[in-house]
């Protein structure tokens, strides 16, 4: 692109997901980089992305990412193992602005393993992902992996329905074989599943340590923000919520899981996903 581009540090950040998932990271960013405004766009109506194909995921984040850059976003964080792994590297191309993504932290959890056995919970897509099956053989060629896909799990959490007899019963089967194979670290590939976390604790052996990249998510966009000079220095900051689905099913959500009143946007569709 020629000519040179002046970005107004006030701007906000735009941050998204398939639904409230990406809410996890929304949480730490507001420790991490506390100054900042922020737009959040859950895509509701879409959920879940993990059973869809990476073309029409790719579609999706490029429509939520037009509509974030014309809201003056100078920075989006894909909020989203799924959608970071079928479409981060398109969006970096098509876009002029900073890109951070979140990946399953395998890398910490490798070093970290003393048994040599890594539970990896994340989404089919997410498992099918270049990005994922790249950093597979870059860090954890000492270990052994042991992947479940979380079927399930994402609709009961857009539900509200953390903790109930149903997430009990799919963490479970998910989880047991990998005990039963000796992990000392669960990775949690998707950024729904913190919210799960309390149910998690309760189902495996004490010991096990759970890895959510949420927190190295938010200090690499403080790092970004910092090398580009776009921390916001105004002093002003909001938050806004958007979601292509049922505003008051996404508000009752974002006020159990965040507290508070807050007010939420229908993301309209001039955000065509072509
Ligand atoms: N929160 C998501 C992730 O991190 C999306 C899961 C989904 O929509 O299936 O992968």
């Amino acid at each position: 692109m020629a000519g040179i581009f002046f970005m107004d540090n006030s701007a906000p950040i735009g941050v998204f997901d398939s639904g409230i998932g990406g809410l996890s990271v929304f949480r730490e960013l507001t420790k991490v980089v506390p100054e900042e405004s922020m737009i959040y766009v859950a895509d509701s109506a879409n959920a879940p992305y993990g059973t869809k194909s990476r073309r029409f995921i790719t579609n999706r984040c490029r429509a939520i990412s037009r509509f974030l850059v014309a809201q003056g976003c100078k920075l989006i964080v894909v909020a989203c193992n799924t959608a970071t792994g079928a479409s981060i590297s398109t969006l970096r191309r098509e876009f002029s602005i900073p890109f951070i993504g979140v990946e399953p932290a395998v890398k910490p959890a490798a070093i970290a393993s003393k048994t040599g056995h890594v539970g990896i919970l994340a989404t089919a897509q997410t498992f099918k992902g270049e990005h994922f099956r790249r950093s597979i053989g870059l860090y954890a060629k000492s270990v052994n992996l042991h992947e479940a896909a979380g079927t399930g799990l994402v609709e009961l959490i857009e539900n509200g329905m953390i903790d109930s007899p149903e997430s009990r019963r799919l963490l479970s089967q998910y989880l047991m074989p990998m005990v039963d194979q000796g992990i000392d670290q669960l990775v949690l590939g998707c950024t729904h599943y913190p919210f799960l976390i309390p149910v998690i604790r309760e189902i495996l052996p004490a010991g096990i340590q759970i890895i959510d990249p949420a927190p190295a998510v938010a200090r690499q966009t403080r790092k970004v923000l910092e090398q580009n000079n776009y921390l916001n220095s105004s002093g002003v900051k909001r938050q806004q919520f958007y979601t292509s689905g049922s505003i008051e099913k996404f508000t009752k959500v974002l006020t159990k899981l965040a507290g508070g009143e807050w007010a939420v946007n229908q993301l309209v569709e001039s955000v065509s996903s072509d």
